[in-house]
């Protein structure tokens, strides 16, 4: 208890000292001016003026430093049947040669190249090859559709695209290169070459000139080494949702981020060196990037990549027996996994047939985990579950139960309190700290620590209008909460309409404007309602065009399928209605809350300001038609 305090202390009061020891376990090419370079505040850069190649500290180092035949990544995929471990010098020599592959096609430092990978070891090969040659990637989540794939291709505006013939969802094949191919044809920038995969499971057509088979290629290379770059130049790009369709870009620097990685894998994570660590999460999230790959390879621990779900592949044992099998020392998982399980197997029966001694504890991030899920996980396992809370922006957790630095009591329902380096503070409109207990608009006082983003990619005025604007001198991060007398943290919601589903960061603005964007529809409002199993669920809403003369429910369906097309399966919009009018205030705003308080069968009060109470008695008749509320208040 004592030491997170001191340490906590210490970050904030003298955070040159504090990160200036925290990067003494990376290894320089040259070391910094400045830890903390407040030159150009309140845009803050860490270790300007420093130079290290981040793929030098994930691999090379580790093999030269006798971890040469140590795993450095177990691949277990219950969906093809199999299991292969990569040594460090194997991950090593593989991602050399992708490396090269890359050079041959002219890709040097700052060039962007998007990787569209399932969660197969080659996806990891991608990030680190491209970390090795200075290269920025962005990785696009698989369950987001071509339209999607597009607008991030028209950003990031990539030499290469790094993909591969299929993914694979339970039984299902997912064929990721057309796919891709309609991206490509719908983006107007157009990368000069992609590099397939082929699975065994599904080979793609190629367009002879463009398309390199990624096998063939890495045969007729020659390695590439390391390029050494600027800490704060670009390691890459991870689109994120926002508010509207257009996503945000973040950006993750090399020096500051490899500083926070090392330092949250031993203080926060409490993992050594060689002990196994496994994220189920998907390489196209923070979570993936962060601790799927940079987290425990930069750590010189064993990364595991898990190609199946917790349930279904086959059985809802599937994360004990991974966990015994390879002797998991922590899993990191979104609460959603666990209802699922819970759902199959709410005895947990499965987990008493695999040795579960090697397991220390369980990570929970993604969304808000209740308190019901964290008894019966506490109970189940037998080990200290922790609830910890981050944002694709700030890449790290912000409040944890740093179990390095001494783990601190469990409050179900909160994360814990602040991490070192982060001064959280609770709000209110004026920018006035509330008292202990009272709700308010989470923001953490600048500067933020190492590894967090320094800015959106090329679109540093929505990086200012997004989130240093509302409260002068802080990062909003878009949360509600409040903080006990203890300073434990409770996040309790978004202030913003970005919407959690199983895990998954969605923006019900960009499905609005996809909606909207129907020849029949005049206006729109989607919501995110309360779900059992993930979290939250988008729920769609549409007022048709006056003389529309439409099916209400076969409008209804287009609209679920508009936004499966548009934004992908990820999104997980079945349900939509029509109505004829929706709920305003006289000043024309939509009350989008009233209708989340409605649709959760929560108490609510019609708001004095509303144009015309009427409109609710059609919604409540809607909801009630797709089985809203689930429980009454
Ligand atoms: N590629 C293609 N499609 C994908 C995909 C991918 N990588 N990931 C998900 N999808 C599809 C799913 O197949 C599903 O399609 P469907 O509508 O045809 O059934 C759809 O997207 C919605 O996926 P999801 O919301 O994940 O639901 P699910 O029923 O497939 O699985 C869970 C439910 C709970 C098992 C799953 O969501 C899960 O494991 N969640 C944990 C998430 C997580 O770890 N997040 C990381 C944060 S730490
Ligand atoms: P993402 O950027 O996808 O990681 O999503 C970040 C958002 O997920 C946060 O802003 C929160 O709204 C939510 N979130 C993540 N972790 C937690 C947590 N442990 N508790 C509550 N909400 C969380």
């Amino acid at each position: 208890m004592e030491q997170y305090a001191e340490e906590y202390q210490r970050s904030l009061s003298n955070p040159n000292d504090f990160w200036g020891e925290a990067a003494q376990a990376v290894d320089w090419d040259q070391t910094w001016d400045n830890v903390l370079d407040d030159s150009e505040a309140p845009i803050y850069r860490w270790f300007s003026g420093a130079k290290l190649n981040t793929c030098y500290n994930a691999l090379d180092r580790h093999v030269k430093n006798g971890r040469a035949d140590q795993a450095a990544l177990i691949y277990d995929s219950p969906v093809t049947d199999t299991k292969k471990t990569y040594s460090y010098q194997e991950l090593l020599d593989e991602v050399s040669k992708l490396a090269g592959v890359l050079t041959d096609l002219g890709v040097t430092k700052g060039d962007r190249v998007l990787i569209y990978m399932p969660m197969i070891p080659q996806g990891v090969m991608a990030m680190l090859a491209c970390a090795r040659i200075g290269a920025v990637h962005s990785v696009v989540f698989g369950g987001f559709a071509a339209n999607e794939l597009a607008t991030r291709i028209n950003d990031a505006k990539p030499k290469v695209i790094l993909s591969t013939s299929c993914g694979i969802e339970g039984s299902r094949i997912i064929k990721y290169k057309p796919l891709l191919d309609s991206a490509i044809e719908l983006s107007d920038h157009k990368p000069t070459n992609t590099v397939i995969f082929q699975r065994p499971q599904e080979v793609s057509d190629m367009q002879e000139g463009r398309d390199i088979n990624w096998a063939d290629a890495v045969a007729n290379t020659t390695p590439a080494d390391c390029v050494s770059v600027e800490a704060t130049d670009p390691l890459y790009i991870l689109y994120t949702s926002g508010t509207t369709g257009q996503p945000k870009g973040v950006v993750r620097d090399n020096g500051g981020h490899a500083v926070a990685m090392m330092w949250s894998m031993k203080n926060l994570y409490n993992i050594k060196p060689g002990e196994v660590f496994w994220a189920a999460s998907d390489i196209g999230w923070v979570v993936g990037h962060s601790y799927i790959c940079y987290g425990p390879l930069l750590n010189g621990s064993t990364t595991v990549i898990f190609e199946g779900k917790p349930i279904g592949t086959p059985d809802p044992g599937a994360f004990w027996r991974v966990i015994s099998e390879h002797k998991v020392a922590s899993l990191f998982t979104a609460p959603t996994a666990l209802r699922a399980i819970r759902k199959e197997d709410p005895d947990c029966e499965y987990i008493k047939k695999y040795d579960m001694s090697c397991m220390r504890a369980l990570f929970l991030a993604g969304e808000r985990c209740d308190p019901d899920t964290l008894f019966w996980a506490q109970d189940k396992i037998q080990v200290p579950v922790v609830d910890h809370w981050w944002q694709t922006e700030t890449g790290w957790a912000i409040a944890a139960n740093c179990l390095g630095l001494g783990e601190l009591p469990i409050k179900p329902g909160s994360p814990t309190k602040a991490v070192p380096g982060y001064d959280i503070q609770f709000l209110d409109e004026a920018g006035q700290q509330v008292p202990a207990g009272e709700m308010g608009a989470i923001a953490i006082k600048l500067p933020l620590p190492p590894g967090t983003f320094p800015t959106l990619w090329q679109n540093e005025e929505r990086f200012f209008s997004s989130y240093l604007e509302t409260f002068e001198g802080y990062y909003e991060t878009g949360d509600a909460g409040y903080q006990d007398e203890d300073g434990y943290v409770y996040i309790m919601g978004r202030t913003d309409d970005v919407i959690n589903v199983a895990g998954h960061r969605l923006s019900t603005g960009a499905m609005e404007e996809v909606i909207a964007a129907h020849p029949d529809v005049a206006e729109c409002a989607v919501i995110g309602v309360a779900d059992q199993l993930k979290g939250q669920a988008p729920m769609g809403f549409a007022v048709l065009q006056s003389g529309a003369n439409r099916d209400n429910d076969e409008v209804a369906k287009e609209l679920v399928a508009l936004i499966r097309e548009k934004i992908g399966p990820v999104a997980a919009f079945k349900m939509a209605t029509v109505v004829t009018r929706l709920p305003k205030t006289r000043s024309g705003k939509i009350l989008r809350g009233t209708m989340r308080s409605m649709a959760d069968g929560v108490e609510h009060k019609v708001p004095a300001t509303i144009d015309d109470p009427e409109t609710l008695g059609e919604i409540a008749a809607n909801l009630k038609a797709l089985g809203y509320p689930k429980t009454q208040a």
